[in-house]
Parts: C-alpha cells; sequence; structure tokens
C-alpha cells in the first residue's frame, strides 16, 4: 500500500519511520553501551509488529501491563514476557496459565496475597513462576518501600511456587520534573535506592539476579548506575510533548503525530480541527490546561484550548495565523499512549508517502 499524505483520511495517526528507527537504534546503543538487557514497554505502539523490530535490534523480551496485551504478543511469537503489574483473581490466574504455554512469563508485584495465588498456580503447574518485588522509588504508586523489601522478600522466597528473581521499579516521577538535569537526579537516586535495596536483600540471603528499572525521561542516565541489569523504556519509540518537557525529546524525535484537519473558521478566534477527546485524549501537559491538548507543529502561539469528543477547538486570538477550512495540521500529542491507544491503526510514513500501515492490536485490552 503506496498513498501520498494528502490521500489519507484524517484524523490518522502517522508515524515517520526514519525518526522512529533512529530512537529503537538509539537506545538500543545505550542498553549495549551500559551492559544492560532492554525490555521496551509496548504500552506506548501496542503493536507487535513495532515489538518484533524492538527484538530485532537487540531487545531480549518485552514489558506489558496486562494479561491481554502480553496474549497479542505470544501471538505474534514473542517468547518473553514481563507483565509489570500485580494478577489478581482465578480469571486472570487461569489466562497466566494457558500464556504461559507459549512464554516465559515473569510478574511484579508488591504483597504476599498475590504472590501466593501466583504460587499456587505455579505448584499446580509444577514451575516456579518467576517474580520481581515491585519498589517505590517516589511514584507512589504500586510497590513497597525500600526497607520493607527484605521481610517481604523472605516471605516470598519461601513460597513454594513462586521463584523471587529480583526487584523492579518504575521511576515515573522523573516525568515531575522540568528539566533534564532534574531528570538525571531523579534517575540516579532511583537507581542508587534499587541497587541499595538489591544489596540489602542479598546480604538477607535472597538470591536476588535482577535490577529492573528505567523509563524513557531516566534511561539514559539510571542504565549507567552499577548494579542495574534492566531497563524498560517505553515511549521512546514515539517520544511526545511530555518527554520534550522533561528535556530528553524534541520535535525533532518526534516520530508520531496526529494528522487533522480545520473543518470551521466560525469566528476570527476560533477554529476548529476535526480531532477531539477521542482522538487526541483529554491528556493535558502537568495537569495544566494553560498549555492545551498537544502541539501543533508550525503552530507554536496556536493552542488547542478545549476539546468536545471530535471537536478540537483552536484559540487564535494571540496569533491570527491565516488557517483555511480544509487545511491539514500535525499536531504533537502531549502523552502518546493513550492516542495509539484509540486508534486502529497508525500509518508509516517515509519520504512524504504512506508506505504501509501498522495494527494497534494490543489497543483497549484493559484486563
Ligand atoms: C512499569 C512500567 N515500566 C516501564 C514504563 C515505561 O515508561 P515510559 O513510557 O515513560 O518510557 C512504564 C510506563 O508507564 C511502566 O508503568
Amino acid at each position: 500500500m503506496r498513498s501520498e499524505l494528502s490521500h489519507l483520511d484524517t484524523p490518522s495517526l502517522l508515524i515517520d519511520v526514519d525518526r522512529m528507527e533512529r530512537n529503537l537504534k538509539e537506545m538500543a546503543d545505550i542498553a549495549a553501551d551500559a551492559g544492560v538487557a532492554l525490555r521496551p514497554h509496548i504500552k506506548t505502539h501496542k503493536s507487535p509488529t513495532l515489538a518484533l523490530r524492538q527484538i530485532e535490534l537487540g531487545a531480549h523480551g518485552v514489558t506489558v501491563a496486562k494479561i491481554g496485551e502480553a496474549d497479542v504478543m505470544a501471538d505474534a511469537g514473542i517468547k518473553n514476557i514481563r507483565i509489570a503489574y500485580p494478577i489478581v483473581g482465578p480469571e486472570k490466574l487461569a489466562r497466566l496459565a494457558r500464556l504461559m504455554e507459549s512464554a516465559e512469563v515473569s510478574v511484579s508485584l508488591d504483597n504476599f496475597e498475590v504472590a501466593r495465588g501466583l504460587s499456587q498456580l505455579g505448584e499446580s503447574l509444577g514451575k516456579k513462576i518467576p517474580i520481581l518485588l515491585k519498589i517505590n522509588t517516589g511514584l507512589a504508586r504500586v510497590g513497597v518501600t525500600p526497607p520493607e523489601a527484605v521481610p517481604l522478600g523472605t516471605q516470598l522466597a519461601a513460597l513454594p511456587g513462586v521463584d523471587l528473581v529480583g526487584i523492579l521499579t518504575h521511576e515515573g516521577q522523573a516525568m515531575r520534573e522540568h528539566s533534564l538535569e532534574g531528570a538525571k537526579r531523579a534517575a540516579r537516586e532511583a537507581g542508587k535506592i534499587m541497587v541499595d535495596t538489591a544489596e540489602q536483600m542479598r546480604a538477607a540471603g535472597l538470591n536476588i539476579r535482577e535490577v529492573s528499572v528505567g523509563s524513557t525521561a531516566t534511561a539514559r542516565e539510571i542504565a549507567y548506575v552499577r548494579g542495574v541489569t534492566e531497563i524498560r523504556p517505553g515511549t521512546y519509540v514515539f517520544n511526545d510533548v511530555n518527554e520534550i518537557s522533561v528535556g530528553v525529546a524534541s520535535e525533532e524525535t518526534c516520530a508520531l503525530t496526529v494528522h487533522a484537519t480545520i473543518v470551521s473558521i466560525p469566528a476570527d478566534d476560533r477554529a476548529i480541527l476535526d480531532a477531539g477527546s477521542k482522538t487526541l485524549t483529554s491528556d493535558l501537559l502537568g495537569g495544566s490546561p494553560s498549555n492545551g491538548y498537544g502541539f501543533i507543529k508550525g503552530y507554536s502561539n496556536v493552542k488547542i484550548a478545549r476539546l468536545t469528543e471530535e471537536h478540537g477547538i483552536l484559540e487564535l486570538q494571540h496569533a491570527k495565523p491565516t488557517f483555511e477550512v480544509g487545511q491539514r495540521v500535525e499536531i504533537i500529542p502531549n502523552h502518546v499512549c493513550p492516542v495509539v491507544n484509540l486508534a486502529d491503526v497508525m500509518y508509516l510514513m517515509k519520504n512524504g508517502e504512506c508506505q504501509g500501515q501498522v495494527e494497534v492490536l494490543a489497543r483497549g485490552k484493559s484486563r
């Protein structure tokens, strides 16, 4: 399938293939240079095609949040899957058992109850399911505090149907920083907490082999913290306004844009796009409406000020650019992952031509 850009209907998600390839290679090179494993989180692209490309470039497996995402990756032949999310309840445990028939699966968790369910499953299958204890290094989501790691780790290690292989964190607190220096500091701090925690657990007799960390904002720094064994960035494949604001991406490294059309200019100070919250999501940069709902390339002084489901309302008063009905614009999303989640396909663009498409097969897998 080849077609001119102007033949693609809007709103559409377009991938600049050269930029994406550069992003993928850069992270693969960083992991190789630092001597750590790369296990990208597929939450950003949700596409087995792109996951396989990451593996081709050196990733040794993928990270997912949900069993439904893992199923899509396993169906595409991906053999090494880490579910960085607690698996709770008999339905999910039964699905995990089926998934484990076709892939090596490990699971992260932060409490004894979840580990006990996994251990019972492991025992019934005659296997030890690899688990990682999740540590809270500052995000305050799932995760135990470092002092809790030794006592809980000791309890987990005694369970017969699981193998406590390591510890894992998501240092998403780095996204609260507004400078590259801040993000680097957050990365070093999280890395040190993790390495120290692993050492304390080993000193208590626990066989901790993996120290898994890393997001797009921190990977370039935390990969080099001695003792870290794995990084799991996700957003780096495309980047977005969030990553630009932290200082780890630029307009030039953003590989996915939403193409939208001006469908109405009802007043001097207002124009309407055919992309609303159903396309761009309602994610605001840093939660603040002052930055709008995405960045329109070439129009830095035009704000996507409001969204309804099908309409993006542009505020023109500070700029008065000459828009025309029918004109197309390119938007870098604030947060690219949920934008991809709303699309069926992403178009692959090279030299202004569409060269194919990838299906977002793992979209909407909330279970
Ligand atoms: C557990 C976990 N690992 C890795 C990532 C990837 O982080 P990023 O998308 O910032 O690169 C995420 C993102 O939410 C995550 O939740």
